[in-house]
């Protein structure tokens, strides 16, 4: 059976790097992993055998039952268009110039197209796991939400007063045109636009069936997973973590990244009275605040919240090569994977 997990949070916390080391613990245990990443910097793209950024999934060449793919979380409005409707269609809707308008004011369907990429990943039945790097649609919690409001653009009462309960025939499209809302747009924009609009609408309706059925298998997909959120003890990622509870989503695990170890919060004794000696000294002290700073952060979200919490050290360099990602979670504190299954 395939078990999914979800690495979510705020925008540049290190849930990239995170689901790449998470990824490399699962295949060492032997699992069949698929890592789902979004934008990984070059350097961490090639130690994970992306050379060519696929969306196809690569297998590394330097460790068995390791494979990632890039989950495109750009041009994906074509692709739902082309997956929910007939050819025909999917080419009107595409290149009406609406199209290219409600995908730029609805972040959502990006997040919603690399779900579904996910969902047919988790569908293929190849993989004993796959983690997920989740898409920055707008903070990592959206991702969690995109498949309700797709449903509910497609489906929602507005498309449907405009274009009917039912979908109409092609004859219906005049009767839609004739809709007051739309005989204003008319008067005030001209009559080829007016066209445009309801063609728009009646070729958006028609994909409703499709996204329908995908968005209950998406939202299930995610019921199931297990979802790790990453934060740092800085005010912006904590504010995100704390909105997957305000919405009622308990996550398996939160992981502080970018930790300063505890030993720090008590610096060395200065060893010669030397300058360097002071200075050190001086930026020890520096981080022993730091260290307390972020020792109370974590105490007062344990104290909030059941979810077991892990750290994960703040590495001299980034993890960028498959040592990195292992000394990544070697370095890790509390960090039961047995939590992810893994
Ligand atoms: N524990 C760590 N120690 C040192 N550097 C780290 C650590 N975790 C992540 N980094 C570095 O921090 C940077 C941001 O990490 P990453 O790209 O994984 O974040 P992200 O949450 O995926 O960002 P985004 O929201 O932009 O996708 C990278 O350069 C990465 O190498
Ligand atoms: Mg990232």
């Amino acid at each position: 059976m395939t078990e999914a997990v979800l690495i979510t949070g705020g925008g540049g916390v290190g849930k990239t790097t995170i689901a790449a080391a998470v990824g490399l613990a699962a295949a060492e245990a032997g699992h069949r992993t698929l890592v789902l990443t979004v934008d990984p910097a070059r350097r961490l793209a090639t130690a994970l055998g992306l050379e060519d950024l696929a969306n196809h999934p690569e297998p590394n060449p330097k460790q068995d039952g390791l494979y990632a793919a890039m989950l495109d979380s750009a041009a994906s409005w074509d692709a739902i268009a082309r997956r929910h409707a007939p050819p025909d269609v999917a080419e009107r809707l595409i290149t009406n110039p609406l199209f290219e308008a409600v995908a730029r004011r609805f972040p959502s369907g990006q997040a919603y197209a690399a779900a579904e990429e996910m969902a047919t990943h988790l569908e293929s039945g190849e993989w004993d796991r796959v983690i997920v790097d989740t898409p920055p649609a707008a903070g990592g919690i959206e991702f969690f939400s995109a498949a309700a409001r797709m449903r509910e653009l497609v489906g929602g009462r507005l498309l449907r007063w405009l274009t009917g309960a039912r979908l109409p025939g092609r004859r219906g499209l005049f009767n839609i045109a004739g809709r007051p809302a739309l005989r204003l747009a008319d008067a005030l924009l001209g009559g080829p636009l007016l066209e445009q609009v309801a063609e728009f609408l009646f070729d958006l309706r028609t994909t409703y069936d499709g996204i329908s059925a995908k968005a209950i298998d998406i939202d299930a997909h995610l019921r199931k997973a297990s979802t790790v959120v990453v934060a740092t003890t800085d005010a912006g990622p904590i504010r995100e973590a704390l909105r997957f509870y305000q919405e009622g989503l308990d996550p398996e695990l939160v992981i502080f990244n970018r930790t300063l170890p505890l030993e720090w919060a008590d610096p060395f004794q200065p060893i010669e009275n030397g300058r360097t000696a002071v200075a050190l000294n001086n930026n020890l002290d520096r981080w022993g605040l730091e260290v307390r700073r972020q020792a109370d952060v974590r105490a007062d979200f344990a104290g909030r919240f059941p979810t077991p919490l892990a750290s994960i050290m703040w590495m001299a360099e980034s993890p960028v090569d498959l040592d990195g990602l292992s000394r990544l979670i070697a370095e890790a504190r509390d960090l039961d994977l047995k939590l992810l299954r893994i």
